[in-house]
């Protein structure tokens, strides 16, 4: 396919769009009785077992998008992502967030430089900073260790950390590891954010990591100023050398900060900040608060699934299966949404992080070369752990929308409970419903089997299931930081393949830019009302009236 022509105009595509009307015809019903058909569609790597045969599709959809895989080239977008080049060509940049977790012996070449060696010296000094943190023998400015940290960053600088942060918190190696310490993260300029986060903390033993790539951040750095007096206030401004640190690809402005260069760790322009969980971004707090033994794990797992969306034939790769089956429920299907249903508590920051990667990477109105489209890309990305969100949306999924759904369970509980006299342990009952939910959805229950229950006439509408509701289930063994590397990977590079496939810039965000400028001059007309009294001026009626109102109440 030539650079210029839109995947849309491909007679794979083309071919897709005439078969879903075929396929609509079919119900999962009849679909999931053909065993050939469900054991083809459960794949297997790593201790993960992905069974996608809840899809509506069948083997000779699943060809076809291969087809159209081809036709995108797909093959060939993932090798230069991995061979360094600046895919992400709206800002000239390669896209390594892979080099991240790379073994230390890897070399990966990025404008000829092997990136590998320059990862590993920053997570050497990562772990040589937080074992120095941990031990107690760096101490803050009053001699006393710091035991809790505060990072503050907003965006891909928060919401992955976060995820990892929340999913290792019940992990009993890193709950061993965590005694005694806590992590906190403040994103929001909102000040009851900064109230919630210092909150029971004393800067005498508190460590502020300011993470921004670009450190030009507002939110961030009005809240690294906050906090940077929060800690001068009590200790002097000299302390911030002892209590505060900083991850950035712009260390000229931590230096300018006030931070001490040598406490900056670097991270690089070819990594997204959506994708920097495995920088020091996501590295840095998690190994002060867990260790780096087991954020290297972390890594490691999220490694093990960069090889196999690297090698994996298309019928057997995880990501390439998800971000295929992505773009058949989206451009053939017409859904617009997914739901991330992961059957575990400590996966409640799960759906919230897939959320920036994917709709800011993928929520794109023109190709890469800024052809506007003539389809829709992206999708909207929610969810909630099961079975909290059965008591809540679960009931537009099976009686309303069509929404495809991802079902994640854990087989082995972080924390098992057995009580005597239950019919099964406390993750058996939860996992119950991870594996009803599925064929509740696709099978759904008719008026005859109804009227077979006896179910009153007038109730029967109410109580008819349509069915043919598509989802997917992903198994992991566990939940410790290996695995939770894996599901980050996985995700990270679905999202990757329904870009390539769409045809789109997956690793821009231009789109949060213009609602950053306009902010910056209601700032400035709220500073000059303030400060001058200055009328608003040069808005629409509205925000003129919304602008004027806010400041009048306020001032009362
Ligand atoms: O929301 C836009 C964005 O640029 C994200 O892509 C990014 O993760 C976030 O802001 C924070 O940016 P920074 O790390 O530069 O502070």
């Amino acid at each position: 396919m030539a650079s210029s022509a839109l995947i849309c105009d491909t007679e794979p595509w083309k071919d897709l769009k005439a078969h879903v009307e075929n396929i609509k015809k079919n119900h999962l019903r009849d679909l999931m009785d053909d065993v050939v058909r469900s054991q083809a569609m459960m794949v297997e790597y790593d201790g993960i077992l992905l069974d996608y045969s809840r899809q509506q599709a069948t083997l000779e959809t699943i060809g076809k998008l291969f087809k159209l895989a081809e036709a995108a080239n797909l093959k060939q977008k993932i090798n230069l992502m991995f061979s360094g080049e600046h895919i992400n060509s709206t800002e000239n940049r390669a896209v390594l967030h892979v080099a991240l977790r790379a073994p230390r012996d890897k070399v990966i070449q990025s404008d000829g430089k092997n990136v590998v060696s320059d990862v590993w010296s920053v997570l050497d000094k990562i772990k040589e900073f937080s074992e120095r943190v941990r031990s107690g023998s760096w101490v803050g400015a009053t001699g006393k260790a710091l035991k809790d940290v505060v990072a503050v960053g907003i965006g891909g600088s928060f919401l992955g950390p976060l995820f990892v942060h929340t999913a290792l918190q019940t992990d009993p190696e890193a709950i061993e590891s965590a005694r005694g310490r806590q992590l906190r993260f403040l994103a929001n300029v909102d000040p009851i954010d900064v109230a919630r986060n210092i909150t029971g903390l004393n800067p005498e033993t508190t460590l502020v990591v300011v993470v921004s790539k670009t450190f030009t951040t507002a939110e961030t750095m009005l809240n690294a100023r906050t906090l940077r007096e929060w800690i001068s206030a009590t200790l002097g401004p000299s302390a911030v050398a002892k209590h505060m640190v900083a991850v950035s690809t712009n260390l000229a402005l931590v230096e300018k900060f006030g931070i001490d260069p040598n406490n900056a760790f670097a991270f690089w322009d070819w990594v997204g900040g959506r994708y920097s969980v495995c920088s020091a971004v996501g590295v840095l707090p998690l190994s002060l608060q867990y260790g780096f033994s087991v954020v290297e794990k972390f890594l490691k797992g999220a490694s093990s699934i960069d090889q196999h969306f690297n090698s994996a034939p298309y019928e057997k790769n995880i990501p390439v299966l998800l971000g295929l089956l992505s773009v058949w429920n989206v451009s053939f299907h017409g859904y617009p949404a997914r739901a991330i249903l992961p059957y575990s508590q400590a996966l409640e920051k799960f759906a919230p992080h897939i959320q920036q990667v994917s709709m800011e990477s993928n929520g794109k109105g023109v190709s890469i070369d800024g052809t506007p489209l003539p389809y829709e890309t992206g999708e909207i990305d929610f969810g909630e752990p099961g079975t909290n969100g059965q008591h809540s949306f679960y009931q537009l999924i099976h009686q309303g929308r069509i929404i495809p759904c991802d079902f994640i369970g854990i087989v082995k509980s972080q924390q098992p409970v057995y009580l005597k006299g239950e019919v099964v342990s406390n993750h058996d009952e939860l996992m119950s419903n991870f594996f009803a939910q599925p064929d509740a959805l696709a099978y759904g229950k008719t008026a005859e089997q109804l009227q077979k229950e006896n179910v009153q006439q007038h109730l029967i509408p109410h109580k008819t299931f349509s069915g043919n509701r598509p989802s997917l289930s992903i198994l992991l063994p566990s939940l410790n930081a290996y695995n939770i590397g894996q599901l980050l990977a996985i995700y990270e590079h679905r999202i990757a393949v329904e870009g390539f496939i769409w045809g789109i810039n997956s690793f821009d965000q231009w789109g949060v830019e213009l609602g950053k400028s306009l902010a910056n001059q209601v700032r400035k007309q709220l500073h000059a009302s303030r400060t001058k009294g200055e009328p608003v001026e040069g808005f629409n009626f509205s925000t003129k009236m919304l602008l004027t109102k806010y400041l009048q109440a306020s001032s009362d």
